[in-house]
């Protein structure tokens, strides 16, 4: 390829769709995350795929990653981007030397490498990677799990499945998503029945929590040229697996990742990686991981948990002290167990490479807000407001969470503590300041919505303001959670 072409730092603007099962169409997985506030790039309940692919979204988009502009492009806080992952154009190299071109793959890429290459913002090129997630149903219940308000969610619009499969000859990656992607019928069918005639190239990827993975999905995997699978492994030990991953066996699925490996292993470039959700429930559980990757020679990742639930996100806390106990211990070892337990990988390695391998621990290790250790905390323990409360718990049951966002100057900061309510007190550990509270039930990400304020001063509250207006307020914003 020529060097025009592979100048944008990512080339996911001018070949992915990320469609989730409420039908929102984003480019990536970190478009509207990790600190990341984008609109969505249409809704495919609402509209065709082919009118969200040059939305005005997208195409500002690839104008201003065409440009280098990440602030304007919206990508200025993106992880993969910290983290150095490549995002450099996909595809199978082997369609470069199909001559006569005869697949609609191979027209269809060489299409786009000459519209990436002219700086083209509206494509005449169709969307190369499609993930779909097409519901969250799921076997499991993991802690920290993000879909638990959304289970029952699915495409509405008739036709929408049908535009998106249409897309399957000239696809690039197909990555199936979930919930449990082997659960879920339309990827079981998608799987059983798809014919890889009509497009040779076409790799499958997915992340599974490798629960269930049937003779059956091994030889329709074996089917595709290339695999991509990633296995959510938030636990290296069955202590740890099964307290994150609630309704998983630690040993079927460490059975399954050996499965998977000895098909991936056999298939040229094809990987099984394995990744970890990171929170308070297995941070010290890494360097488990890292010993486990490497006796099977995995690539392996790490991907903090950070704006929900709060009680398990790494930059959160009740108890700062408590919780981050062993902590640094623990990323120090993962740093010393990875050089040289994966001296393998990176003597493979370039300088570049190695950097970027290295620094999924890295973005995890600046993740952890440390400086807090530097600050007295006093245990503080107040009282719910009685009506607020059961207002709160005749709506949302009794999974609720207390937000605590520290001010900064007259505005409430990013929330930094949290407190589980206990019948109407709380305790939490804080240090001398002003602080927004805010209830909220514990599978939502805390908006700045807080319901009350209080003030710390030698380690005592000296003010404790129920914003009593704030309440009706909050619960108008809560709803649309649930919409
Ligand atoms: C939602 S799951 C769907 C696929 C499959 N069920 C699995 O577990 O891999 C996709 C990934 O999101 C991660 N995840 C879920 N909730 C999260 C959260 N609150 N923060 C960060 N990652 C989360 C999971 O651990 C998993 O790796
Ligand atoms: S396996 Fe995946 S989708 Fe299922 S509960 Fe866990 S993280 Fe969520």
């Amino acid at each position: 390829m020529d060097d025009k072409i592979t100048k944008p730092r990512c080339h996911i603007p001018w070949q992915q769709m990320v469609i989730d099962s409420d039908g929102t169409v984003v480019p990536c997985c970190y478009w509207s995350a990790y600190g990341n506030v984008n609109p969505p790039c249409g809704n495919l309940n609402k509209q065709s795929l082919l009118e969200i692919w040059n939305s005005d979204v997208y195409r500002n988009l690839r104008d201003n990653m065409a440009k280098g502009d990440l602030e304007k492009a919206g990508c200025s806080k993106c992880l993969a981007i910290q983290q150095g992952v490549g995002l450099d154009l996909r595809y199978d190299i082997d369609s470069d030397s199909e001559e006569p071109v005869s697949t609609e793959y191979t027209k269809n890429m060489r299409k786009l490498k000459q519209e990436i290459g002219e700086g083209k913002s509206v494509l005449k090129s169709l969307p190369t990677v499609i993930s779909l997630t097409p519901s969250h149903v799921c076997n499991y219940r993991c802690i920290h799990c993000y879909q638990d308000s959304t289970r029952e969610v699915s495409l509405q619009r008739k036709d929408a499945v049908a535009e998106i499969l249409s897309l399957i000859p000239v696809l690039v990656r197909i990555v199936a998503g979930g919930g449990e992607p082997f659960i879920i019928p339309l990827w079981k069918e998608f799987l059983k029945s798809s014919d890889l005639t009509i497009n040779p190239y076409l790799n499958f990827a997915t992340s599974t929590n490798a629960s269930i993975i049937s003779d059956e999905i091994l030889s329709s995997l074996n089917k595709f040229k290339t695999l991509a699978l990633n296995v959510s492994f938030d636990g290296a030990t069955k202590e740890v697996y099964e307290k994150v991953r609630i309704n998983g066996n630690f040993g079927n699925v460490v059975n399954n990742i050996d499965r998977l490996i000895e098909i991936t292993n056999k298939k040229p470039n094809s990987f099984t990686s394995i990744t970890m959700s990171v929170m308070k429930a297995n941070i010290i559980n890494i360097p488990e991981l890292i010993r486990f990757a490497a006796s099977r020679k995995l690539d392996f990742g790490l991907s903090p948990v950070l704006t929900m639930p709060i009680d398990q996100a790494i930059n959160c806390f009740n108890n700062p002290v408590s919780e981050m106990k062993g902590w640094k211990e623990a990323i120090e070892l993962s740093y010393n167990l990875f050089d040289e337990l994966f001296q393998f990988k990176l003597n493979e390695l370039n300088e570049a490479s190695r950097i970027q391998y290295r620094n999924y621990i890295t973005v995890l290790d600046k993740s952890i807000p440390w400086d807090i250790l530097k600050k007295e905390h006093f245990l503080i323990e107040g009282k719910i407001d009685d009506s607020m409360n059961n207002a709160y718990k005749n709506q949302y049951g009794d999974n609720l969470i207390i937000a605590i966002f520290p001010y900064g100057g007259d505005k409430p900061q990013k929330c930094m503590y949290y407190a589980i309510p206990k019948g109407n007190t709380y305790s939490v550990y804080l240090p001398n300041g002003k602080y927004a509270l805010g209830l909220y039930p514990r599978n939502v990400v805390p908006g700045y919505f807080p319901n009350w304020n209080i003030t710390i001063y030698n380690g005592k509250v000296i003010n404790d303001l129920y914003v009593k207006d704030n309440n009706n307020l909050f619960k108008k914003c809560l709803a649309r959670f649930f919409k």
